[in-house]
């Protein structure tokens, strides 16, 4: 009898608690359409909201003034798949703050703040992304090489309308399922170092969300940039002298396998009429013995 009062006891403490935590789930100064969906849009916020539920899978926070996301955030959060920070004050993204592993944040909207950097490993192997936008962060100019190198799944990233200048060619090669990028609205540099860029822009314009219009690049001792729908790899000429040593191996070692695989053709073909003509006079010898 007494153990099974202090079973319902310790039920009913268990359902209080959980009834508590239900109605803690929604910060005061939010909304809370569903369970899983906390909606902070423009309410003023300098830091993020006390009490968001560890179970959120939706956050929107755009249109605030957020400085600062904990590197944690999303350790504790793991269940969040949709994250939109658009339009805050974030200058820097703490180390480790996105880079979970098990992440299973699949968009993540960073547009609109004051990022100055995007340092190589910051997204870590976060496998489950698969829209990124960046864009309008008028003092990013710095996107390191393998900012990006662990998003195995994105397929669009945004990085329009900021201050690149300059972007290693890597930062996009590496993305196996890249569709849609944006790039316009930047002061790109056209120099030798963009010539690699503009290679590669070339070859996958298709995933350009507006094609080239918007990009332009500026080109030393000139004031007006140039419209890069303007340029042919021929404008970049000049940049064939500055090859790097890497490159030129590149070139000759192709040259190399190509003289290979054409000595093996010529010799499969030789082999090959050799044993038809071998054949052909064998059958006549036949046919002149059978007369
Ligand atoms: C979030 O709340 C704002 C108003 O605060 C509203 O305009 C917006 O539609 C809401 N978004 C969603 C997805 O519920
Ligand atoms: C950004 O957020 C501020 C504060 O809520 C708002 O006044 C402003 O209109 C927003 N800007 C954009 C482009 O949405
Ligand atoms: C970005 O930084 C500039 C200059 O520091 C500041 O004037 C501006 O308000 C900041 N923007 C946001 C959204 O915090
Ligand atoms: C943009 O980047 C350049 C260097 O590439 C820097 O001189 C300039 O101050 C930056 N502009 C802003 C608005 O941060």
């Amino acid at each position: 009898m007494f153990s099974c009062v202090h079973w319902l006891q310790s039920f009913l403490a268990l359902l209080s608690s959980t009834f508590f935590a239900l109605g803690q789930t929604c910060p005061s100064i939010c909304l809370c359409p569903d369970h899983h969906t906390v909606n902070c849009t423009g309410q003023g916020l300098t830091r993020l909201p006390d009490s968001i539920p560890l179970d959120v899978r939706r956050l929107l926070l755009s249109n605030n003034w957020i400085a600062f996301i904990p590197s944690d955030f999303l350790v504790l959060h793991s269940d969040l798949v949709y994250l939109d920070l658009r339009n805050n004050s974030l200058t820097r993204l703490e180390p480790g703050t996105f880079l979970g592993t098990s992440s299973r944040l699949v968009y993540l909207d960073l547009g609109g703040n004051n990022l100055t950097e995007i340092s190589s490993g910051t997204f870590g192997e976060s496998r489950s992304l698969i829209k990124l936008r960046l864009g309008n962060n008028p003092y990013l100019s710095m996107v390191g090489e393998d900012a990006f190198s662990g998003l195995t799944s994105l397929r669009e990233l945004e990085l329009e309308r900021s201050n690149l200048s300059k972007l290693d060619v890597k930062v996009l090669s590496q993305l196996p399922s890249l569709r849609v990028i944006r790039l316009e609205g930047n002061p790109w540099l056209c120099d030798c170092h963009f010539a690699k860029l503009f290679l590669w822009l070339m070859e996958n314009r298709h995933k350009l969300k507006n094609e080239l219009d918007g990009m332009e690049c500026i080109v030393k001792n000139e004031v007006d940039p140039v419209p890069l729908s303007w340029l042919s790899e021929d404008s970049f000429r000049e940049c064939r002298g500055m090859l790097t040593l890497k490159d030129y191996l590149i070139v000759i070692f192709s040259g190399i396998c190509i003289s290979v695989a054409a000595i093996i053709a010529s010799f499969f073909l030789a082999s090959t009429i050799h044993c038809f003509q071998r054949l052909k006079s064998k059958r006549t010898d036949e046919e002149e013995g059978e007369d």
